[in-house]
């Protein structure tokens, strides 16, 4: 390729020229990309495809230039675009002095290099260009582990991550063009919001399935794509029907026990092949397993997993029905909420809790060496035997990790349940996302 067609295409996703379409506005990722630009490090964007990586990075170039930045000392290059016919470092040193040649910047650029897994060896160039400081760079990828490899030791201590998954709910509200009228009263929204919850529970987060019409079509598509482009191309998979039978199974069983030698038996495949195909579809942010709480490390280290869903629309789409699974979907969008929240706080640790007598509590919020929080959720509170065991389970739990609040979330439950000196809140779930995000007050006083 020649330096004018690769200015050409570079052209179709830079401010140099024109303006670009830019989405939706996500604030809370903005404006930690914009703390994190303020270091003199390296940063990474890694998340599922899809979860709008490219419109992010995209929203903060245009940011900048509503700083002030000139447009041609950014440059964004997208290594997903298919008229890119070349690769390697080389390809990478080739666009670089296209850029500098054609566009000529005046001061030192930010770099947003995206999808940059598909460049062999980009890992010293980054370094070179990082050392040398010869620009600020922002790379990205849909891969957990391709992306860190070699950059973890190359760049050690001079890379921060930034991790980004589909949308929260507040995100989604905005996606759907509800603004909150009050933080305190929401009586007049209120219908709304939890109409609004039902899809988000129904049809997941993906920004381009909350904007459009055909939500499964997309989500199946979206299915298709991470199997063919992150998994069967990248790694060494014999049996892409193993792969895809592992996949619908754990999209199917969130939030239930398994371990590698309960999915060997129910889908009759090897015990090596379950644990690495497992760990690919880990990679590829499709599924995140949660271990079970213990003192003891190495208790926690052999427990077995429970398995929650990048998205609650994409396990419905391709595991379940809704109806009869919307408890399950529920308790995945509990999880996921609790995974972005660790996004902000890396000290944060998830963990479910079970004792011998089975009782289990579905999530144990850990910060640094303490307990913080227990929650359980119940989409069933009208059935007192259900409620009764829930509270069982979760007091249970408070005594032995010596804690006295816990939270029940609901469907549309809410109170409080007091016993002796523990206090558990009932909240329905739509209250508690938008407080888990302080885009509501907390009720009540004390949780
Ligand atoms: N902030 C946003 N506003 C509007 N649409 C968005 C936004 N983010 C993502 N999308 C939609 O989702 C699709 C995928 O987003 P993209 O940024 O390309 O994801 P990724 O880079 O993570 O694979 C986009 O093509 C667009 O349709
Ligand atoms: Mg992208």
């Amino acid at each position: 390729m020649d330096k004018n067609e690769i200015i050409q295409i570079l052209n179709d996703w830079n401010f140099w020229n024109k303006e670009q379409k830019i989405g939706v506005l996500r604030p809370d990722y903005l404006g930690r990309l914009e703390s994190l630009l303020s270091s003199n490090q390296v940063i990474t964007i890694t998340g599922p495809r899809r979860a709008g990586k490219s419109f992010i990075m995209r929203q903060m170039a245009k940011r900048l230039i509503n700083n002030g930045h000139n447009p041609k000392n950014i440059m964004h290059v997208n290594f997903e675009d298919p008229r890119f016919t070349e690769s390697g470092v080389l390809f990478l040193e080739k666009i670089f002095s296209a850029y500098l040649e054609y566009i000529a910047p005046t001061a030192m650029p930010v770099i947003l290099l995206d999808e940059i897994q598909e460049i062999e060896g980009f890992e010293k160039w980054v370094r070179m260009m990082h050392e040398l400081s010869k620009a600020k760079i922002i790379i990205s990828g849909s891969n957990a582990r391709l992306l860190s490899r070699e950059l973890g030791t190359l760049l050690t201590g001079r890379h921060l991550d930034l991790t980004i998954f589909p949308l929260s709910f507040g995100e989604f509200l905005s996606f759907n063009n509800v603004t909150l009228t009050s933080k305190n009263n929401l009586f007049f929204q209120e219908a709304e919001i939890k109409g609004l919850l039902r899809k988000y529970i129904e049809f997941g987060s993906f920004p381009e399935v909350v904007l459009s019409e055909q939500k499964k079509e997309i989500l199946l598509t979206y299915f298709e794509d991470v199997i063919t482009k992150d998994l069967l191309r990248r790694f060494n998979i014999r049996k892409p029907q193993d792969l895809r039978a592992i996949i619908k199974y754990y999209l199917s069983n969130t939030s239930s026990l398994a371990t590698f030698k309960s999915i060997e038996r129910s889908l009759e495949m090897s015990i090596t092949s379950v644990k690495n195909y497992t760990g690919y579809i880990e990679q590829a942010y499709l599924v995140f397993p949660l271990k079970r709480f213990s003192f003891k490390v190495k208790e926690q280290e052999k427990s077995p997993r429970k398995m929650y869903a990048v998205d609650s629309g994409l396990s419905n789409a391709v595991g379940f029905r809704f109806s009869e699974n919307l408890g399950k979907l529920a308790e995945n969008v509990v999880f996921m909420a609790l995974k972005r929240r660790q996004v902000l706080n890396p000290d944060m640790e998830i963990f479910y809790w079970k004792d011998v007598h089975h009782r289990e509590v579905d999530f144990v919020v850990k910060e640094g060496l303490k307990v913080r929080k227990l929650i359980q959720v119940c989409w069933n509170m009208r059935d007192e035997k259900v409620k009764n065991r829930e509270l069982r389970s979760l007091l249970k739990a408070m005594r032995e990790l010596n804690i006295d609040t816990a939270t029940i979330i609901t469907e549309d439950a809410q109170g409080e349940e007091r016993l002796h000196d523990s206090r558990v809140q009932l909240i329905p779930l739509w209250k508690w996302l938008l407080a888990e995000q302080g885009i509501i007050g907390k009720t009540p006083a004390g949780f």
